[in-house]
C-alpha cells in the first residue's frame, strides 16, 4: 500500500511539481477533464482556522472531479481535543478518500498522514501552505512564462507559513528566492538550508535579506502576506510596528522589473502590507491568483490519488 500526501511544498520533487502545474494548466483549461473522485467519493474539508478561499476553492474542486465535498467543522469534531489525532484520522479513512486539513500544528498533520490510510493535504499549517503556492507559482507561469531563473522577493513576515512555503516551493522550481524581512521574522535556519539542498539541484538559490528596497530591486516577482497570520492576533500591535517599513507601496515595487508581478495569498490589508495602489494596480495578479486555487488543488489531488494505492 502506498499513500501520497501533500503536507509541505518539499513532498514533491522538481519534476512532480512541474508535472503538477502542467495538470493544473491542463484542469484550467479543461475543468471537467479528470474525474478521479466519481462515484461519488468525499474528501472531508476540516478547518480549524478561518477561510474563505481555501473552502469554496476546495468544494468546487473536489464536484468538478467528480467528487462530493464533505465539510468537518473543526470545532465540533475537536479533533485531538474529544480524540486523538491518530483515532480521527483511522476513522476519517474509512469514510472518504481524501481528508484536507487546515490546523494549527504541522507535527498534528504529520500524525493525521500517518494513519488515516488516504492521501492528506495540508490546507494550511502555521508552517506552510503548499497549496497556495501550487496555485501562485502557476499565477506566475501564466504571466511570466518558465520559472527557472526568475527572482522572486517576499517581503514582510518571512517565518509565517506563506514564507516558508515560497523558501521551499520557489527553490524547488528553480527560482532565486529572496526573503526581506525584520530581524526575528526569517525562516529558520533549517527552512533555509533545506531550501539551497532543493536549489543546488535546480539551479534557484535562497538569500535572507532585511532591506526590503534591496530585495525587490530587479525582481521579476513580488510577493506580501498579511503582517499577523491567524493565530497571531494578540501580537498585532507589535507586528503594526516591526512590519512598516516592509509595506509593499508603489515606490518599493517601482523598484522591480518594469514587468513585474505582485501577488498576495489574501485577505489582504490595504494600507498595512500592501498599498490599495499596488493591490488594486496594473501589476497586481492576485485574482487570477486566488482563481488558481481550484485549478492546482484539483492537481494536487488528482496526482495523490493516481499515485497511491489501497
Ligand atoms: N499567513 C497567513 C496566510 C493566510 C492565507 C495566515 O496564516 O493567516
Amino acid at each position: 500500500m502506498t499513500t501520497r500526501h501533500f503536507l509541505r511544498d518539499d513532498d514533491v520533487t522538481p519534476a512532480e511539481q512541474a508535472e503538477l502545474l502542467d495538470l493544473a494548466a491542463t484542469l484550467k483549461a479543461s475543468p471537467w477533464s479528470r474525474r478521479p473522485l466519481a462515484g461519488p467519493k468525499s474528501v472531508a474539508m476540516i478547518f480549524d482556522k478561518p477561510t474563505l478561499r481555501t473552502q469554496v476553492s476546495f468544494g468546487a474542486g473536489i464536484a468538478e472531479l467528480g467528487g462530493n465535498p464533505m465539510l468537518v467543522e473543526g470545532k465540533l469534531a475537536g479533533i485531538g481535543v474529544r480524540e486523538s489525532v491518530e483515532d480521527v484520522a483511522r476513522v476519517l479513512g474509512r469514510q472518504v478518500s481524501v481528508v484536507v486539513w487546515r490546523t494549527f500544528f504541522q507535527a498534528d498533520l504529520d500524525t493525521m498522514a500517518a494513519h488515516a490510510g488516504v492521501p492528506v493535504v495540508n490546507a494550511l499549517t502555521d508552517d506552510f501552505h503548499p497549496c497556495q503556492l501550487v496555485a501562485d507559482l502557476l499565477t506566475v507561469r501564466e504571466h511570466k512564462g518558465d520559472l527557472a531563473g526568475l527572482t522572486v522577493a517576499f517581503v514582510g513576515d518571512g517565518a509565517c507559513n506563506m514564507g516558508n512555503s515560497w523558501l521551499l516551493a520557489g527553490a524547488t522550481a528553480g527560482m532565486h528566492v529572496r526573503i526581506a524581512a525584520p530581524s526575528g521574522y526569517q525562516p529558520s535556519e533549517a527552512m533555509y538550508a533545506r531550501a539551497a539542498e532543493i536549489a543546488a539541484t535546480t539551479g534557484g538559490s535562497a538569500t535572507a535579506f532585511d532591506d526590503a528596497e534591496k530585495a525587490v530591486a530587479g525582481a521579476d516577482v513580488v510577493v506580501t502576506d498579511t503582517w499577523i497570520s491567524m493565530g497571531k492576533e494578540a501580537e498585532e500591535a507589535d507586528r503594526t510596528t516591526v512590519f512598516a517599513p516592509y509595506s509593499l507601496t508603489t515606490e518599493l515595487m517601482a523598484l522591480a522589473e518594469p514587468d513585474a508581478v505582485a501577488l498576495h495569498c489574501l485577505p489582504a490589508y490595504r494600507g498595512k502590507e500592501i498599498a490599495a495602489e499596488v493591490l488594486d494596480g496594473p501589476q497586481s495578479v492576485v485574482w487570477d491568483e486566488a482563481e488558481n486555487r481550484r485549478h492546482a488543488q484539483k492537481a494536487v489531488m488528482t496526482f495523490l490519488l493516481e499515485r497511491s494505492s489501497r
